[in-house]
């Protein structure tokens, strides 16, 4: 398996396995309401609290996926009036979200940050303004340049969000996120809003924002797929916590993830794929054309490997996106990298075409 987001390994670790069917004796199977009326139980809030201090931020919100997050956050923060600036790449429930929201819409070239300044200076000094990224590139594996966003910020009064869905767990020394990564710790720091989800390494479902209390009240009073939307389910919050827990308390699911994910970009490289400049367990190898990646993926499928492949508009070009776990053996990788050994004059020439 080189096709999942569960980067620390942990939706079979026995405690996570354990405190999900705990939670499903003690509460049940469902809280069949939203978290505004009838879906509230202590271990939501334990969550909340967990989240807030382990990214650092004074408050957090659960919403029942990642993507229902970034749809009631921007919808419910951006309005008539005001503008959202959106890297090209983002994530297809960040698309949505500025679909949904009465703000403008400024989408700016894929990390491009001399075209988001372009876009910052043509806009009305008094709109308010907020940028929108990926911490990590879902498809591509590479990071935001959040320095350069917050001086960006900073010079034309924006405020910033960033979608912390593949870093969490991932970026930063703790595995904190994108701010750690760069040294940034809370909405002082230049970064207001981080969402999430535990759909990746936290192995379960649900997504989470922090901010300030004032944001998070306001969010909670307002998104609607929050508020009209049933709330997390008990195993999921308490599988989510445990993970959570883990990964606070044992760093060494990190180190392995970054050891495996070294040996493979390493590994790829050397044997000639483009992987796209990835920096995180996200390793893409470029192939171009629509049907040869497809073709490729096959390929590899019937080698043993599960991969996704992966096409417009998910990602500017074809790519077979590879991800890797902090719990592959070394045996696992090195199998996986015969196979693309195998495999790579096949994509290569495809890649040249
Ligand atoms: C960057 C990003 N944001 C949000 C989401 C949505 O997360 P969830 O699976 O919790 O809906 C995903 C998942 O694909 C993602 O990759």
């Amino acid at each position: 398996m080189i096709g999942s987001n569960n980067y620390l390994g942990l939706t079979h670790d026995p405690r996570v396995l354990a405190a999900a069917k705990s939670a499903l004796d003690r509460f049940g199977s469902s809280c069949t309401g939203s978290r505004f009326l009838n879906g509230t139980l202590s271990l939501h809030e334990e969550l909340e609290e967990l989240l807030a201090s382990f990214l650092r931020y004074p408050a957090a919100v659960t919403f029942s996926t990642g993507f229902q997050v970034n749809l009631g956050v921007i919808a419910s923060i951006a309005g008539k009036g005001d503008i959202v600036f959106c890297d090209k790449e983002n994530h297809a429930s960040i698309l949505d979200a500025c679909r949904l929201t009465y703000a403008d819409v400024k989408r700016f070239r894929h990390g491009d940050m001399e075209d988001l300044e372009r876009k910052l200076k043509a806009a009305k000094p008094e709109a308010g303004k907020l940028i929108v990224v990926d911490g990590v590139f879902s498809m591509l594996g590479g990071i935001s340049n959040m320095p350069a966003i917050i001086k960006l910020a900073r010079e034309y009064g924006a405020r910033v969000m960033v979608d912390d869905a593949h870093s969490v767990g991932v970026l930063g020394e703790r595995g904190r996120g994108t701010t750690e990564h760069f040294g940034l710790s809370g909405p002082d720091s230049g970064v207001d809003i981080v969402t999430g989800t535990f759909s990746k390494s936290l192995a379960s479902l649900g997504g989470f924002v922090v901010a300030s209390e004032e944001v998070i009240h306001f969010i909670k009073h307002m998104a609607r797929s929050l508020m009209f939307s049933a709330s997390i389910s008990p195993p999921n919050v308490a599988s989510a916590t445990t993970a959570l827990k883990i990964l606070e308390s044992e760093p060494e699911h990190l180190v392995s993830l970054r050891r495996n994910v070294a040996k493979m970009k390493k590994g790829l490289d050397e044997l000639g794929f483009d992987t796209m400049g990835s920096q995180t367990p996200i390793i893409p190898i470029r192939v171009g054309d629509e049907f040869e990646t497809f073709k490729f993926a096959k390929r590899i499928f019937e080698e043993g490997l599960f991969v996704n492949p992966v096409v417009p508009p998910a990602a500017h070009v074809g790519l077979v996106r590879t991800s890797y776990m902090a719990s592959h053996t070394e045996e696992d990788l090195d199998f996986t990298l015969r196979v693309f050994g195998k495999l790579a004059a096949h994509a290569n020439a495809s890649a040249d075409q």
